[in-house]
């Protein structure tokens, strides 16, 4: 697929940001850059709504502060204190991320994809979101929400249709990635994604976005 105008990237940008700027939700891990504390946040909201895991991610991190007290635990305790999150090889792969990270990076999350891709559990969306949320790099994410975002955006139901894989979408979502803003891009996009551009009936009458739109007025219904 033919990359987006740059005048269209720049205004999707813009309202974006602007969205984000008014709508965004204050959540707890918005408050830290400490890339252990964004590793729990992102393998929590894998598959798990955010209110579901705001409470268990700070009860989490109050039980296991640090990569290394995780590491040092084991791993029957880190599955109970998950309870009830559910999609039980989650903490099993955190646990086992954290004795990487000990025995492999010296206690510290890797600042690479390369690194980053090579531990247990992590593909390119948690890798891209440790980069950006973590370490401040100008990496992309995409999963469901962006997903859905940009196919509507950007593709509309014809072309989106015809897309086979991941490539076209991750291209985009790479595309779009603001050189030094990827921190707030990401978060909008998955804001924007989560309250605004959902599934079933989505803001579009109120939506920033609705001029350029390639689904916009047909998105109601419709995923
Ligand atoms: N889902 C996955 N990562 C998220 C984040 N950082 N904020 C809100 N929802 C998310």
């Amino acid at each position: 697929m033919k990359p987006p105008a740059a005048s269209l990237v720049r205004r999707f940008r813009r309202c974006l940001l602007a969205w984000y700027g008014t709508h965004g939700r204050d959540l707890p891990w918005r408050r830290t850059r400490a890339p252990y504390r964004v590793l729990v946040s992102e393998i929590m909201l894998q598959q798990t709504q955010v209110d579901r895991v705001v409470p268990k991610y700070l009860q989490f991190l109050r039980h296991y502060p640090t990569l290394r007290s995780l590491a040092r635990a084991r791993v029957d305790e880190v599955r109970r204190l998950w309870y009830p999150l559910g999609y039980n090889i989650r903490p099993v792969r955190l646990h086992a991320i954290a004795r990487e990270a000990v025995a492999r990076y010296g206690g510290r999350l890797p600042d690479t994809a390369e690194d980053l891709r090579r531990l247990p559990g992590v593909g390119r969306y948690t890798a891209g979101a440790i980069l950006s949320f973590a370490y401040g790099r100008d990496a992309a994410v995409l999963d469901t929400n962006v997903r859905r975002v940009l196919g509507r955006v950007f593709l509309g139901p014809r072309r989106l249709a015809r897309v086979r894989g991941e490539k076209t979408l991750w291209d985009l979502a790479e595309a779009l990635v603001p050189r030094g803003r990827a921190y707030d891009f990401n978060q909008a996009l998955m804001d924007f994604g989560a309250t605004w551009c959902t599934p079933r009936k989505p803001k579009c009458l109120p939506c920033p976005m609705k001029s350029f739109c390639a689904t916009y007025p047909n998105a109601n219904g419709r995923a």
